[in-house]
């Protein structure tokens, strides 16, 4: 692929944009707001400083890179994208609304893809403007460290899409995992339950939120605890998951946790809120229970 072009300039939608600038692929950043989308573009640049000062990239390549992102509000230059990757907001009203948009400028040829976590994909597809070039990309947080992507068919997707999309995935440095359209996919299928089992962990008592985090870095060799984890990706987000693999199999082994359903209540959201799990108020996250 030789142009992608990324929409929402979320976390994730900057990450991807990043990830693709750095492989030598052009990328075209949008969002509503071009303010956004511009905010998106200097962190990326802070980003390959820091790369730069740590001499993981050259100064050269880092500015290569960034020359390559540009950014929009507006849908008319992805007609020249081979792929176009939707990273929005997960609300699929507002992602319907950006397929049909696209639909108006996507190349006969291209691609489009959606970096959903939980909406199925199937479904979209059937929104899309052809869902046999329609599919699903699930990267994650952070994208320009994570190493994989999971790659997810709907039931129309052609053979040729999927190869290109695995292609694409190879050539920005990641691994691929192709997953069944089924809710979480296979990594959130098996990560939400267990950060959730956390929640409950911690809401009965049975440890803090020190003791359980310390205990799965040390007692499983993961880089984060789960709490931590949580609060790194959004309760909100975690709660949502959650909910609908609990809503679409009706098993109750997936009802939330009491606890985590009451701080997303509160706008206790994790990193991102300044208060999740941790209490992010100061220099160094402060445990809250
Ligand atoms: N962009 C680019 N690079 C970044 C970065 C970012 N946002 N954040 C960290 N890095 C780089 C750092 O520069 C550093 O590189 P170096 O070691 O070569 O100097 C490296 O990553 C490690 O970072 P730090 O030293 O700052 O911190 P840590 O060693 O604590 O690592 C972490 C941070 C990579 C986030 C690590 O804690 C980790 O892997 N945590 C687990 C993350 C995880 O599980 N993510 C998946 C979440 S699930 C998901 O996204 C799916 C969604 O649908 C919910």
């Amino acid at each position: 692929m030789q142009k992608v072009a990324v929409i929402g300039a979320g976390l994730m939608g900057t990450g991807i944009a990043q990830t693709v600038a750095q492989a030598g692929i052009d990328a075209i950043l949008c969002d509503v707001d071009i303010a956004i989308a511009d905010k998106a573009r200097a962190k990326i640049e802070k980003q390959l400083g820091r790369m730069v000062e740590k001499e993981k990239i050259s100064a050269a390549d880092a500015e290569a890179a960034l020359a390559r992102i540009v950014t929009t509000a507006d849908y008319a230059p992805m007609a020249e994208a081979d792929m176009v990757i939707e990273a929005a907001t997960e609300r699929e009203e507002i992602k319907r609304k950006i397929f049909a948009s696209v639909g108006e400028v996507l190349r006969a040829d291209a691609v489009l893809a959606s970096n959903t976590s939980s909406i199925p994909i199937t479904r979209m597809a059937a929104a899309s403007p052809d869902p046999a070039r329609f599919v699903g990309v699930h990267f994650f947080n952070p994208v320009p460290v994570m190493k994989l992507v999971e790659v997810i068919p709907g039931l129309a997707t052609s053979a040729e899409t999927v190869a290109k999309v695995k292609a694409f995935a190879v050539q920005i440095g990641k691994t691929v995992v192709e997953a069944g359209d089924e809710p979480g996919f296979i990594v959130n299928r098996i990560l939400v339950p267990m950060l959730n089992e956390a929640a409950f962990v911690l809401g009965q008592g049975t440890g803090s939120v020190a003791d359980i985090d310390q205990g799965c870095r040390l007692g499983l060799s993961h880089p984060m605890g789960p709490l931590e984890l949580a609060d790194f990706i959004g309760l909100d987000t975690c709660l949502e998951i959650v909910n609908v693999l609990f809503e679409s199999t009706g098993d109750p082994k997936y009802r939330p946790a009491p606890i985590l359903r009451k701080y997303v209540e509160a706008g206790w959201l994790g990193r991102k809120s300044g208060r999740g799990f941790y209490d992010y108020s100061g220099p160094e996250p402060v445990p809250t229970r």
